[in-house]
């Protein structure tokens, strides 16, 4: 997940203005869930071809709207963005301390070109919506440095925006117990939740997602918060987008 969300309001917006047959979130039920945009950071390395010159504006003590423009200088076409499958290539463990939420996820080869996550989620409290996930997103660059994106975004309601957008966390992770009566949806009660294996770019694929994206390597770091803004789970996954018709 997103990594790609963070660009969704970049996207968007360019997508608007630039490219009026993208079609974005098509299934997604407007206002169930919140995202507030946190900060606007500027990549300010080098000149790019797309400049993101976003800010946020304050428009009351709780509430910021996004301003600014993108700047392309070239089209944005097939060759920058378009469909695509999302290849898992590294998960990171974020290992500062103790987390409530351990995302212990790891990549097993499956065959010389696939790779499914497998793992467990450990749960020291009930998975609900008291927590906000925050997702940080870098892009590779040209030089192979990571580039933060333009946008930080914070989802409120963790555990029913999440399965908002990639469906249902029993079935999409393909999760089971030990005793395996824990609910079917949102919230999940503590405990330790261990992962068969799930196919990552299926994963990518049946979210509701933009059906379009800009291809490239990108580093998603998961952040989890409670009310009072304590970190209590991280997990930063390495993914590759790109072109439908490409293999691994
Ligand atoms: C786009 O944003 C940049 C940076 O804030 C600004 O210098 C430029 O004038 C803006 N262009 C337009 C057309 O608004
Ligand atoms: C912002 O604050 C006002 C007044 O305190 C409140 O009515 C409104 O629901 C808040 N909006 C959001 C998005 O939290
Ligand atoms: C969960 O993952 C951790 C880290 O890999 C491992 O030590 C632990 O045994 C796993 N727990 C279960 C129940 O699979
Ligand atoms: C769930 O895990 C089982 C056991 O490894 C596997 O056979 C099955 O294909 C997985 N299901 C999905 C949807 O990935
Ligand atoms: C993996 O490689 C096999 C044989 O080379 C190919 O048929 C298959 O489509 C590849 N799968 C992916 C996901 O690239």
């Amino acid at each position: 997940m997103n990594h790609l969300s963070m660009f969704l309001l970049v996207l968007v917006t360019c997508a608007l203005s630039k490219n009026e047959k993208l079609n974005f979130f098509p299934n997604l039920p407007v206002g169930e869930y919140k995202v507030y945009p946190k900060a606007i950071i500027q990549c300010k390395q080098k000149q790019h071809l797309f400049e993101y010159n976003l800010y946020l504006n304050r428009i009351s003590s709780n509430t910021s709207e996004v301003k600014g423009n993108i700047t392309c200088m070239k089209p944005m076409d097939d060759s920058d963005n378009g469909e695509y499958k999302v290849y898992p290539r590294a998960v990171i463990q974020c290992k500062q301390k103790q987390h409530l939420f351990e995302f212990n996820f790891y990549l097993n080869r499956i065959s010389s070109n696939t790779s499914e996550v497998k793992g467990n989620i450990t749960c020291m409290k009930p998975l609900d919506d008291s927590d906000n996930i925050v997702i940080i997103n870098a892009v590779k660059d040209s030089i192979g440095g990571w580039k933060d994106n333009a946008l930080i975004l914070k989802i409120s309601k963790a555990c029913s925006s999440f399965e908002k957008v990639f469906g249902n966390l029993r079935t999409t992770f393909n999760l089971t117990t030990k005793n395996n009566n824990f609910n079917r949806n949102c919230p999940y009660p503590a405990g330790v939740y261990v992962s068969n294996g799930f196919d990552f770019t299926s994963f990518m694929a049946n979210a509701i997602l933009p059906k379009q994206y800009f291809y490239g390597v990108y580093k998603a770091r998961f952040e989890m918060f409670d009310k009072k803004n304590n970190q209590i789970g991280c997990v930063i996954f390495i993914i590759e987008v790109k072109r439908p018709w490409e293999t691994e």
